[in-house]
């Protein structure tokens, strides 16, 4: 099956310039979406994960299903102040201005294989924000992938782990 015939470019989409890769249509495909969640797994099956984790709010689409795909748990990496209890928290540059992402301070074992997982990776700048947060928790990232990858903006260049992703676009 080709996923790519289940993605979706929208131009112009958040703002003029911008082709939007939109995985909807994969979504509400079942068949498809299916697939690409097998896919997935065993790309990131042979890192040997202990956990996964998953980014608000699309990576949490990709990070759940896959987890019970592997008989694994799944941990949110959240916007900021939605999680309750003790957090830790990172801030980051975006292209203008900054964001932060949170997870819950006891989410995670000292030392245990966590594979993070996102939609997409474009600039790569959430990804390695997330990497850097599930370190300060105390995980080991062994790598991190998505379902796409915009390789014209040079994400995977910005992480220090392996990267894996199932659809690359080139522009
Ligand atoms: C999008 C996408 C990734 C991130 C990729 O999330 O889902 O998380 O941007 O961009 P980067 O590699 O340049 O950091 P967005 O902030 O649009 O939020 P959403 O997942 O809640 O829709
Ligand atoms: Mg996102």
């Amino acid at each position: 099956m080709d996923l790519r015939e289940h993605v979706r470019g929208i131009p112009d989409f958040p703002k003029p310039g911008i082709l939007f890769y939109d995985i909807s249509t994969l979504l509400r495909h079942g068949p498809a979406w299916r697939t690409a969640m097998a896919r997935l797994a065993a790309l990131i099956a042979p890192y040997r994960p202990d956990l996964l984790a998953g980014i608000e709010s699309r990576g949490f689409l990709v990070a759940a299903p896959l987890a019970l795909e592997l008989g694994l748990g799944f941990v949110m990496l959240r916007k900021p102040r939605k999680l309750p209890g003790l957090t830790l928290g990172l801030n980051y540059a975006l292209e203008y201005g900054t964001d932060r992402i949170e997870m819950q301070a006891d989410a995670v074992q000292p030392g245990q294989r966590v594979i993070l997982l996102d939609d997409l990776l474009a600039t790569g700048g959430t990804m390695a924000a997330g990497i850097a947060l599930l370190r300060q928790a105390g995980a080991e990232v062994p790598a991190a992938a998505a379902l796409i990858e915009l390789t014209f903006l040079g994400g995977r260049q910005r992480l220090d782990v392996p990267f894996e992703s199932l659809l690359a676009y080139e522009s």
